[in-house]
């Protein structure tokens, strides 16, 4: 089969490799007809995720048609039509039970790796590094191991509408449930990609009162706009500066940094320094985005990151965060939890998630998009691959 795989850092190539086989008696093997690029693979791309490999098939957000079943798969047929989750979940372990299942215990064949660098190993993903599983992504013409999670899309339901529940609509969602929003409040969401776009209708439909949205692209923030949150580009204004004055000097309610281990500083000196020492090997994320949060938050207030983290950061406004009470809260996310009542609100019409697609391509074009998405070029918001185009 053909599929995207990473070669090093800035190299990702669509390669013909072997067909997946089941491997276990509660594996599927599907055949993909859309997937997409996110913002999680620029950061792998980029080469901050540590433990990838040369060859190692990139792709966590997946949907296809069922071709062949493990022996102990009952939930689904063949030619079922099905979304994926990119957390892999065993359904059974402490864990799971809670509905944690960004946690499992029990899909991480590397977990003593992740347990090394963060006390204990999350669930594995799809495509996403060896020290999270080594498993092989779903940007490729069949996906391996999909043996706990897919749900069936009903015919209604088209595939741009269902796609990102195998990741993007859950993780905006879970980061406004994470953000305890109450009605009426005031919530800030900084980046307007993907995650972000999904985080400020998500805070709406819980009924917040305002979303404040920041980043600096314009088509993102004209897109932030038209799903209803008012914007402030960092490049033009400071951010705390301005979230304080929109919020008569007490900060917003709840501050979500759907950004993560990349962002941008604009010249702030903290961000120098994080670029230095990412560089440098002396850190591995740079947080400005977190930082500028915490400081923003009101007291009392809640700071939720869906954005995705990798190792140590540096210069964490810890004595800000005790000292105004705040709470954080953060999580790879638990998708499985929240795939059936989301594909509720699909087929309710109460939000059709295709409005995030700008670039429909085909799955050899996925290098050229690789670098669009990083580079933000030619207004690209969110690429959906497909392996048939
Ligand atoms: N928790 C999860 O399970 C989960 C799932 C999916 C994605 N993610 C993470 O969510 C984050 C966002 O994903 P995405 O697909 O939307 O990515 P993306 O790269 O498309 O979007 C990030 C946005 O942040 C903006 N940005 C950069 N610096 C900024 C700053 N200083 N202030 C405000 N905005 C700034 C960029 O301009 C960009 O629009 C990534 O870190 C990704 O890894 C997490
Ligand atoms: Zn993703
Ligand atoms: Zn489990």
């Amino acid at each position: 089969m053909r599929a995207l795989c990473w070669h090093g850092k800035g190299d990702v190539r669509v390669d013909t490799v072997p067909d997946p086989k089941i491997e276990h008696p509660r594996d599927a093997v599907i055949k993909i007809t859309a997937c997409a690029i996110c913002g999680s693979d620029l950061h792998l791309l980029d080469g901050y995720q540590p433990t990838m490999e040369s060859g190692d098939i990139l792709g966590h957000e997946n949907m296809g048609e069922v071709v062949e079943l493990g022996t102990e798969v009952t939930n689904l047929k063949v030619g079922d039509r099905v979304v994926v989750p990119f957390t892999i979940s065993c359904g059974q372990c402490w864990f799971c039970q809670k509905g944690l299942f960004s946690c499992c215990d029990r899909t991480n064949p590397n977990a003593k790796i992740a347990a090394k660098s963060m006390g204990q190993s999350p669930a594995g993903l799809f495509g996403f590094s060896h020290m999270l599983g080594g498993y092989s992504g779903g940007q490729a013409e069949y996906l391996p191991m999909a043996d706990i999670g897919p749900i069936k899309i009903p015919e209604s339901v088209k595939d741009e509408q269902a796609l990102f529940l195998s990741d993007i609509f859950p993780t905006g969602y879970m980061a406004a449930e994470n953000a305890q929003i109450k009605n009426d409040d005031t919530v800030a969401v900084w980046g307007c990609g993907p995650v972000g776009q999904f985080a400020i209708r998500s805070a709406l439909m819980m009924g917040a009162g305002r979303v404040i949205a920041i980043d600096e692209v314009p088509e993102r923030l004209a897109m932030a706009e038209a799903g209803g949150a008012e914007t402030v580009d960092f490049s033009k204004f400071d951010v705390y500066d301005e979230l304080m004055k929109r919020t008569n000097n007490r900060g917003p309610d709840s501050c979500i940094d759907a950004v993560g281990c990349e962002a941008s500083g604009h010249g702030a000196a903290d961000a120098i320094v994080d670029k230095v020492k990412a560089a440098t090997f002396l850190a591995t994320d740079r947080i400005h985005v977190l930082r500028q949060a915490i400081m923003s938050c009101r007291k009392g207030g809640t700071v939720s990151i869906p954005g995705v983290y990798v190792g140590m950061a540096d210069k964490v406004p810890l004595g800000a965060l005790m000292n105004k009470g705040l709470t954080i809260k953060t999580g790879q996310t638990h998708v499985q939890a929240y795939t059936k009542p989301l594909l509720q609100k699909i087929v309710e019409g109460k939000i059709d998630p295709s409005f995030v697609v700008t670039h429909p391509a085909s799955l050899e074009d996925a290098p050229a998009m690789y670098k669009k998405f990083r580079d933000k070029d030619d207004g690209v918001i969110k690429v959906v691959l497909r392996p048939a185009l």
